[in-house]
């Protein structure tokens, strides 16, 4: 954690949930309402199409909403594509962009990234950029090399830095349950910590930096505990309003 800086703990939903799911999403506001999600803030990133449902959902609660994904321009001629305006508009204040599953399958680069942030930001979005290596990049030694290398490639560096949050997700512990050695994340972490402040400044120095892949209500303490983990990207354990909330529970403002 890092000091002055409330944890945040987002659900990626990736491309699961129907309408029945919906019931998970009241049990989230209401453990947050009950005050059982320690400190942290929550964020709930369901599928497109449950959007406007859960807004509705979620009105004036603590819990907030993001997209999964958003394509750089605010709207015209990309069939099955969603724009920052319209997620905003549906009722999100959060945005995933730039997942290695995005990365992986349909070739999105650290330009794209960018430009998906930059749509996110002027659209007063808060874009969670994710970047990660993967497990041959981290057996050649280059981990933090390629991480650097991503930050600097998918952050808009005139942003406001507070309506960014990088996730630091390694490829190979997602959706796995391999989860790199806390040394290994406090490596990560503060080398990110390192750039931000390259970037930004000062504000770098409370940008948060969440980790994901594979975190757990039983790994969750250890890892949001370590320096500059300011919270985690969940994905499977997202998906069940009790772990979910096991997760957040163990979040404490640094
Ligand atoms: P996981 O996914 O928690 O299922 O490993 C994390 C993510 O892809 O954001």
């Amino acid at each position: 954690m890092t000091p002055g800086v409330r944890p945040l703990v987002a659900g990626n939903w990736k491309m699961n949930g129907l309408k029945a799911s919906l019931g998970e999403i009241v049990a989230m506001r209401k453990a947050a309402e009950a005050g059982a999600v320690g400190e942290a803030e929550l964020v709930v990133c369901p599928p497109a199409t449950l959007i406007s449902d859960a807004a509705a959902l979620l009105a004036g609660g603590p819990v907030a909403l993001g997209g999964q994904d958003c394509h750089p321009r605010g709207s015209g001629p990309h069939t099955g594509d969603i724009s920052a305006s319209m997620l905003k508009d549906a009722g999100a204040s959060h945005v995933i962009v730039g997942h290695s599953e995005r990365r992986d399958a349909y070739g999105e680069t650290d330009a794209l990234a960018r430009a998906k942030a930059e749509a996110a930001g002027a659209e007063g979005l808060i874009a969670i950029v994710c970047v990660g290596e993967t497990r041959a990049e981290r057996e050649a030694g280059g981990a933090v090399a390629v991480v650097s290398g991503q930050i600097r490639g998918s952050l808009p560096p005139l942003s406001d830095p507070r309506r960014l949050v990088v996730a630091y997700e390694p490829v190979w512990a997602i959706g796995t349950g391999l989860t790199p050695t806390a040394e290994d994340v406090a490596e990560m972490h503060a080398a990110i910590r390192g750039l931000l402040g390259e970037i930004y400044g000062p504000a770098g120095a409370t940008m948060r930096i969440l980790y994901g892949g594979s975190v757990k209500p039983a790994n969750a303490a250890e890892l949001l505990g370590l320096a500059n983990v300011d919270g985690a990207l969940v994905g499977g354990a997202s998906l069940k309003a009790a772990d979910f909330l096991g997760i957040a529970g163990v979040c404490r403002r640094g």
